[in-house]
């Protein structure tokens, strides 16, 4: 039996940053003031901002980045291999990247494929995110929609944040 145990390794972080065992981060970047929760994975070369939250049970794959100031709430699954081929890519040049800029906020339990999604985003629990978003607001479902143009108050600035 082969056996391997979760662990945070060349880990490169800022001031302050908290991780909730047990975690899986590896080989991956985090600004100043960041939080890791509990039953999370960030695989290598992940690059995460200041101040950003990953909430429990998220799994963070390699080729994603994400800005400052976001919210990523629990149980939030980023993709990079879109099984183009009807199967696992296992050659990392098959996998695609995936931005997320700065004071966006998604809603547990979301899906969010190779996309890019701009500074001010909030993207509803449970939602599935397919294509680009390019433009401010809330959007939400399976596929993603825009649902309001509205961006209230971020949910980083929420001094009840859970
Ligand atoms: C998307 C969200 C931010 C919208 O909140 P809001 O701006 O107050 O919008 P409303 O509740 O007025 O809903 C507007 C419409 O979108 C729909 N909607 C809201 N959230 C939705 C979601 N997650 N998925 C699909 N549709 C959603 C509503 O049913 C409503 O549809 P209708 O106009 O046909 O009735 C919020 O519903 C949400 O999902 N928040 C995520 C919270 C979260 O995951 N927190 C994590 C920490 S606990």
């Amino acid at each position: 039996m082969k056996e391997y145990h979760s662990k945070v390794i060349d880990v490169e972080h800022g001031d302050n940053f908290t991780v909730v065992q047990p975690v899986n981060i590896y080989s991956c970047s985090f600004g100043d003031d960041c939080f890791v929760g509990p039953f999370v994975e960030v695989q290598k070369n992940v690059k995460i901002g200041n101040r950003s939250r990953i909430q429990s049970h998220c799994f963070v794959c390699e080729l994603v980045s994400i800005g400052d100031d976001c919210f990523i709430g629990h149980g939030v699954m980023f993709i990079n291999d879109l099984f183009k081929d009807g199967a696992p890519a296992y050659d990392p040049q098959d996998w695609k990247k995936t931005n997320i800029g700065n004071k966006v906020s998604i809603g547990s339990n979301s899906t969010i494929l190779p996309v890019d999604i701009c500074d001010n985003a909030i993207i509803g629990a449970g939602s599935v995110v397919v294509k680009d978003i390019t433009t401010p607001g809330t959007y939400a479902g399976n596929p993603a929609k825009l649902i309001h143009g509205i961006v209230k108050t971020s949910m980083i600035d929420d001094e009840n944040i859970k």
